[in-house]
């Protein structure tokens, strides 16, 4: 029971801080003797100390004979900073109690080995929340690219723009207060052009009490966005822009004296792979049609979040969720439903594509 309740205490810290560790995971740690709790800590960012060490430094002494509880398992190898089980075991703490073993090929298993061998007891409490809340940055080890999610604000008959291209406001306040929640736990937020173009969003977190800046980056293959039309560019949150390496020359040059990032790329893994290398490990796909379609057809979205509004649109002139080649139903995939959450009256269903 005690186990529980601190390593549900870990995860809190964790979840509170995630967005902000990429490529490293979000981790948190508690230190307790008995169902005292002497200290706790969290990874702040890549580079800063790991939640195991926040939270001993915070102890000093009293971590001897106490039970620490993480997260994630400690790590053994030497990244930025030094194997945390090597200042466990110097520590004096006699228990360790983790969540999940990292699927990280540098830990996978050994640093839970490693503290064995010290004589610490050491003890992995399967939790299902905590399973759930690593899913994306393992995945990530498996593909090599970042994890994505795909959120989609559509009446209940899957249309996620009418006729007049007015799409902002198909969901409810609640729904739009979830998504700025998910923001925050994201390292990018990715649209198309005509999105910028047509519902000018800022795509920035608003959340209360939540400070964080994802980036924003703009696929826009022909390098049709100019600045004079980027919402984004109200505010300062960073951005990057996407065309393609066969978009004619110098059209990037009107984005030279604006703070924007311009990249081009060769094809989505090509994309994929540059957004790996800059850290990015968990983005958020916000539409449009094409964008959403791109990812999908590729196979590469991890999960979507569709946002259902009670609503029903008629007309022809109106994008579904999807376009992409015609399909019967024999090959599409039935989808495992992960949560069903109603927001005032709009559902909210995540669902996890097949992984292959
Ligand atoms: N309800 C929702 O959840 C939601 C969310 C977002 C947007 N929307 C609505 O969706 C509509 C816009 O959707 P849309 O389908 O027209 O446009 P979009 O998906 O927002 O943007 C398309 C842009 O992406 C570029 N693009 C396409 N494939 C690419 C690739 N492989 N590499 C790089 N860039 C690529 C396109 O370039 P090219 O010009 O070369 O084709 C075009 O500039 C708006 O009405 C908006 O309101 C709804």
């Amino acid at each position: 029971m005690l186990d529980h309740y601190f390593l549900n205490f870990a995860l809190h810290l964790a979840v509170e801080n995630e967005g902000k560790t990429s490529p490293n995971p979000s981790v948190g740690a508690v230190i307790a003797r008995g169902s005292n709790l002497v200290s706790w800590g969290f990874h702040e960012k890549a580079g800063a100390p790991h939640a195991e060490i926040v939270a001993l430094h915070r102890a000093a002494e009293r971590a001897r004979n106490s039970t620490l509880y993480c997260t994630l398992e400690p790590c053994a190898h030497h990244g930025k900073t030094g194997p945390c089980v090597e200042q466990i075991i110097a520590s004096g703490v006699s228990r360790v109690v983790f969540g999940a073993v990292d699927e990280n090929p540098l830990v996978g298993g050994r640093g839970m080995a490693a503290l064995r061998k010290a004589g610490i007891q050491t003890d992995q409490i399967a939790l299902r929340n905590i399973d759930e809340f690593y899913k994306p940055f393992f995945r990530t080890f498996k593909t090599m690219r970042p994890y994505l999610i795909a959120k989609v604000a559509m009446t209940a008959n899957g249309i996620i723009s009418p006729a007049d291209r007015n799409s902002r406001w198909i969901t409810n306040e609640t729904s739009l207060s979830w998504v700025h929640q998910l923001r925050a736990s994201c390292d990018a937020i990715l649209v198309g052009a005509d999105t910028v173009l047509l519902d000018r969003p800022s795509l920035t977190v608003r959340a209360d009490g939540v400070e964080r800046k994802p980036w924003r980056i703009i696929l826009d293959s022909r390098f049709k966005l100019h600045p004079e039309d980027c919402s984004l560019l109200e505010n300062d949150a960073p951005i990057l822009l996407c065309g393609s390496r066969t978009a004619p020359a110098n059209k990037e040059e009107g984005w030279k004296k604006y703070p924007v990032r311009v990249i081009r790329f060769d094809g989505i893994q090509d994309l994929m792979s540059t957004f790996y290398e800059m850290g990015l490990r968990k983005i958020l796909v916000e539409g449009g049609q094409k964008i959403f379609t791109l990812f999908h057809v590729a196979g590469m979205v991890d999960e979507y979040a569709l946002m259902i509004a009670p609503r029903l649109l008629t007309g022809k002139h109106f994008l579904n969720f999807l376009a992409g080649p015609e399909q019967s139903l024999a090959e599409t995939d039935r989808y495992k439903v992960d949560q069903l959450l109603d927001l005032d009256g709009d559902f909210l269903m995540r669902v996890a594509a097949p992984q292959v």
